[in-house]
């Protein structure tokens, strides 16, 4: 059996108003206290102006909350950005940081990853670093050596196995329907922790959790999550709905 816990995270992306949000928490409150529960840690993660709310309505649930970016500073003149001291005073546990699409919608590269997920760590948050290879890169054959690169580049100095999640996600998965093959999703994940080793010790590589992200649905969870070096999920679109949500958690 595995030292590490499975972790479910749902990231909402830039989905939902008000109503929303209280339909999904409150199912996934209700789903809580009704049990069964799955076993895994659950997070979830909307966007910045739905997290008190949401905050609210898990209070007495073990589902975490979680933000999808902060900045790297911890305060001062940046219009619009959010920073993590905030993040964590509203009651968040973790915050996503360098996603596929953040990368690409902002220029982030991994420089200004691993900052954020160093301002992450200083304010006590998990920092979930995401990393995860092109449809293109894929086709040259360069996925192995895209991931490496980007853990190296993006990851926090005083990482632990408690502070840091990673998050692989092919960016050819996400939200297309086409999800990884086991064996897909096995190799990357197996190169991953052998990175970490490299890079944090062997000790702290078995027990940091990768979670596997882009196309995970309930049909498909429970081969993902049955592969040896697949901690969990990050799910978009199926984080939407309570029942798949849940059912994904269930097949941990
Ligand atoms: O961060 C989650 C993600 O990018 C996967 O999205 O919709 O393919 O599950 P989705």
């Amino acid at each position: 059996m595995s030292i590490r816990r499975k972790l479910i995270a749902g990231n909402w992306k830039m989905n939902g108003t008000m109503a929303d949000s209280a339909d999904l928490a409150g199912a996934l409150a209700d789903r809580w206290m009704k049990g069964p529960r799955p076993d895994c840690d659950l997070l979830v993660c909307p966007p910045f102006p739905l997290i008190v709310p949401v905050v609210a309505a898990l209070a007495g649930t073990e589902v975490a909350v979680g933000a999808q970016d902060c900045h790297a500073k911890p305060a001062g003149a940046h219009t619009g950005d959010v920073a993590a001291p905030l993040l964590s005073d509203l009651g968040c546990r973790a915050v996503i940081v360098g996603h596929s699409e953040r990368r690409a919608d902002h220029g982030e590269t991994d420089a200004i990853v691993k900052a954020k997920a160093e301002a992450a760590l200083s304010a006590g948050l998990i920092a979930i670093v995401c990393v995860g290879e092109t449809l293109e890169q894929r086709e040259a054959g360069r996925t192995l050596e895209v991931n490496r690169s980007q853990l190296r580049g993006s990851l926090p100095v005083g990482a632990t196995a408690a502070n840091i999640v990673i998050a692989y996600e092919p960016v050819w998965a996400i939200g297309t329907g086409r999800v990884a093959t086991p064996a897909q999703a096995q190799e990357v994940h197996a190169v991953l922790r052998t990175e970490l080793a490299l890079l944090l010790g062997e000790e702290l590589a078995a027990a940091t959790r990768i979670l596997y992200g882009g196309s995970m649905k309930p049909d498909n969870a429970a081969e993902l999550l049955s592969l040896a070096d697949v901690d969990g999920g990050l799910i978009g679109g199926a984080s939407l709905k309570a029942a798949d949500f849940w059912a994904i958690a269930a097949a941990c």
